[in-house]
């Protein structure tokens, strides 16, 4: 698809949380380039990410970052046709790095800028990873932020049909990491954690799963996690210990609740609302229990399921050139004094 008959390159940048990202992508699908620069060791150290840490970061690699999407896409500035950015939700200091980055290469090239929703970025990496997808689908968006289910009626269109309550799923899977001692980022280190567990060692709860609706609450399943450990400790059997239940275990037992309910409320909502398409994004769908779960569902109800490649599931810039390329196709751009809103709705 051409806007006016020509191709169209868009440099996208992102910059919400801990990731300093560029891309190059050609009619919102065509990845030439997406180069993701990760602050993970930095904030390893302090088991979570500091956002005052976050924003230098990201002020001392944004340029170097867009400068190598541009060589690994073999084009220039001249070559690019516009300017996305992720201008929320986020961590408002990160963000503001990548959205005056955007502004002044805008205004200095002359090219529109796009603001950029994170999670549009999020859902449009589908459309990177499967050259087919498109409009209407419903998604389980989850990530260290979000856990929503939004339905996509078209490329402009969303409906939020439920969100957390309290934590996102990702933050959850964090929190248990640290609780278990395995660090930060929480939710690859339990995935592997539990590939040595037996899931069903624990049986924690899967909170709203009889609820009507399609509201998702992970603080108390949290909570259990951790009062669990505190009530074994106290029994002489603290976890990891020779007597206790083993990190492996707990983490299975988590990761096992987690996927039962959001795959549970994704097929309820596919059913409620007859789609006939099935998509994940976000960070927590590189889990693969969970892309596994929703897979072998999607495919028992008859239903179309895609989930983003591993590398486009986290925060990435391609993702975010996508989304901008389907908003300013609709004849959406950002003014220049586009600002940074760490709340940003959809
Ligand atoms: O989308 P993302 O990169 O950043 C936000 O927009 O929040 O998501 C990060 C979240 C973190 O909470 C991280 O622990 C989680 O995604 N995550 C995972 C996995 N990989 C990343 N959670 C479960 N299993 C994984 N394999
Ligand atoms: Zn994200």
């Amino acid at each position: 698809m051409k806007i006016d008959n020509r191709y169209h390159r868009i440099l996208g940048i992102e910059s919400s949380c801990d990731e300093t990202a560029a891309a190059v992508v050609e009619d919102g699908r065509k990845v030439l380039s997406n180069v993701i620069s990760s602050q993970v060791p930095t904030h390893t150290i302090y088991g979570g990410v500091v956002p005052e840490i976050a924003s230098r970061q990201h002020l001392d690699a944004i340029d170097g970052v867009i400068l190598q999407a541009l060589k690994d896409a073999g084009v220039t500035f001249d070559d690019i046709d516009a300017i996305a950015v992720t201008d929320g939700p986020g961590l408002v200091g990160a963000l503001l790095v990548g959205v005056s980055e955007a502004k002044g290469l805008a205004y200095s090239l002359n090219k529109p800028l796009l603001g950029t929703h994170h999670l549009k970025g999020h859902i449009a990496a589908n459309y990177i990873t499967n050259q087919d997808w498109e409009p209407p689908f419903l998604c389980l968006v989850v990530s260290g932020g979000h856990t929503d289910l939004i339905l996509i009626e078209d490329y402009k269109n969303y409906q939020i049909l439920g969100r957390t309550r309290d934590d996102a799923a990702g933050e959850a899977f964090d929190k248990v990491a640290r609780a278990i001692g395995l660090g930060y980022p929480g939710g690859p280190k339990v995935q592997k954690a539990a590939e040595q567990g037996n899931p069903d060692a624990v049986h924690f709860p899967r909170p709203c799963i009889e609820e009507e609706g399609y509201d998702f609450s992970f603080s108390g399943l949290k909570s259990a996690v951790l009062n669990f450990l505190n009530q074994e400790a106290m029994q002489g059997r603290a976890v990891g210990t020779e007597k206790g239940l083993s990190q492996a275990d707990i983490a299975a037992s988590f990761q096992a609740a987690v996927v039962e309910v959001l795959v549970t409320k994704t097929m309820q909502a596919a059913r409620d609302y007859h789609v006939s398409r099935v998509a994940i994004a976000g960070g927590v769908s590189a889990n693969k229990p969970l892309r596994e779960g929703l897979r072998q569902a999607c495919l028992k109800a008859g239903i179309e399921f895609n989930c983003p490649e591993f590398i486009l599931c986290t925060d990435n810039a391609a993702m975010i050139a996508s989304a901008a390329y389907y908003s300013w196709e609709k004849g959406e751009s950002s003014p220049l004094d586009l600002n940074a809103n760490p709340n940003l709705t959809l």
